[in-house]
């Protein structure tokens, strides 16, 4: 089989479960999607500042902010708000949609100074203190390295930047699994992030149904992937538009049945008119092993560390088998409130409710369920702003 086909499959695969309502004839270039993070925050009237946070081991981590909204800066500080995006995504996320629908520029207008992160390895966190991009070391981590360093990593810097010792945290997916762990693992978390929104909660993998993953944990194409050399996954938007855009608009019908098939019918909760932002912007990029870790965890059905093999696991964690990661130590002091989708496949509504019964119960303070959310849809439907972020925002305003 040859490498290049394994990779766009993969890559198809994956660019659904990231973007479960596109369709094949919106794939396309144009406007916003050659212009960078800043340009296009700049080009709705909105500041805009890039930010670098280093982790303990090394990553240094892209941060953008949005320091106040279109009615400019005032004489009083703003409260911080952290916003951490998901799988294969990055801070983009947060504002694919015009501002009266992007959580970004809603939270900014509303007075709060909002920080968006980036996890290592993707478009905007690809520098290292000593390790270079094209060093396969650089790309030997997963969501467990995003729990263990990136989080606490810019919520620290984020408190240092303001002065405020304090924020709310929003984390949609992969930024609620490493939220999970990241509390766990670094008390100082709960103090500085004392109320976590989860947007999408992902900590069992069990009973996802997203037929692309499924596959490629059946397949084992994580492992092919890895047999093949390969460390860096879906590397830059440059080089997905000439694969996979190309494939697309040079052959609609094809690619249409590839997404049908992967990702189920189109759903229309996305404009159109902003595919061009995400067709140059995502996916984000991430490494094989991250990927490995989703597949691993889809197999074993289990919460856990990454799984070396029985000699890596015996010398990364003095075990033969990955350690389990159990959430009924997450910290009962921190307030989390989660949203769930009837048609989310990653956070499946069986293992949403598995979490919410292990979690400790005086931290659930809100659980809603939106019957027809799919996955993206907590950041990108055009009726978020009307269905989610009002409850986001009130929940704020009572913890700060
Ligand atoms: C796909 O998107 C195009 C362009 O926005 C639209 O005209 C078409 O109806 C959509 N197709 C499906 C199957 O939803
Ligand atoms: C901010 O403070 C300055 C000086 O104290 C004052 O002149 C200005 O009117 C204030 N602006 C607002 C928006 O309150
Ligand atoms: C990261 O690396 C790229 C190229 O490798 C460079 O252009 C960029 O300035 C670097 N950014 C930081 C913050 O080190
Ligand atoms: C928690 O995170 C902070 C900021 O990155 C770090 O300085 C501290 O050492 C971490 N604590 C633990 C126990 O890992
Ligand atoms: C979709 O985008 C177009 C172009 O920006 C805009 O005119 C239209 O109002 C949007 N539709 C919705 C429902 O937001
Ligand atoms: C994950 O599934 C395992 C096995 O069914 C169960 O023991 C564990 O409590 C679950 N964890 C969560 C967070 O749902």
């Amino acid at each position: 089989i040859s490498k290049v086909i394994i990779f766009v499959i993969v890559a198809t695969t994956l660019l659904c479960l990231v973007t479960p309502c596109i369709n094949a004839t919106m794939i396309r270039h144009g406007g916003d999607d050659l212009k960078t993070f800043v340009e296009i925050v700049n080009g709705h009237g909105y500041p805009c500042e890039q930010h670098y946070a280093t982790t303990e081991d090394g990553y240094i981590l892209g941060l953008f902010r949005i320091p106040y909204g279109r009615s400019g800066p005032s004489n009083q500080t703003r409260q911080p708000v952290l916003l951490q995006h998901g799988l294969l995504d990055s801070s983009i996320t947060w504002i694919i949609n015009e501002p009266s629908e992007s959580l970004a520029y809603i939270l900014a207008d509303a007075g709060y100074d909002v920080w968006m992160g980036n996890n290592r390895g993707n478009t905007y966190s690809t520098n290292h203190t000593t390790i270079p991009v094209t060093d396969k070391r650089f790309w030997e981590f997963s969501f467990d390295h995003m729990g263990w360093y990136d989080l606490p990593t810019t919520v620290n810097y984020v408190r240092l930047a303001t002065s405020y010792n304090s924020m709310p945290y929003i984390g949609h997916s992969e930024g609620t699994i490493q939220a999970f762990i990241g509390y766990m693992h670094n008390e100082s978390l709960a103090e500085w992030a004392p109320l976590f929104l989860a947007l999408g909660p992902v900590g069992n993998v069990t009973h996802i149904s997203n037929n692309g993953l499924r596959l490629l944990a059946d397949l084992r194409a994580d492992d092919l992937l890895a047999l093949f050399g390969e460390e860096r996954f879906l590397p830059t938007p440059e080089k997905l538009r000439t694969t996979f855009v190309d494939f697309c608009i040079a052959c609609d019908e094809c690619c249409a049945t590839v997404i049908e098939f992967l990702c189920g019918p189109h759903r229309g909760a996305f404009n159109d008119s902003r595919m061009p932002v995400v067709s140059g912007h995502e996916p984000a990029g991430t490494s094989v092993q991250n990927i490995r870790h989703w597949a691993q965890d889809v197999r074993s059905k289990q919460f856990q560390m990454f799984d070396y093999g029985p000699l890596g696991n015996y010398d990364h964690y003095k075990q033969l088998k990955p350690p389990v990661y159990d959430v009924s130590k997450f910290p009962s002091s921190v307030k989390v409130a989660l949203f769930s989708g009837g048609l989310d496949e990653l956070a499946d509504p069986v293992d949403v409710a598995d979490l919410v019964a292990q979690l400790p119960q005086q931290s659930v303070i809100d659980w809603q369920k939106i019957p027809d959310y799919a996955h993206l849809d907590y950041v990108w439907a055009l009726d978020a702003h009307e269905i989610i972020y009002p409850v986001l925002i009130q929940l704020i305003q009572q913890s700060f």
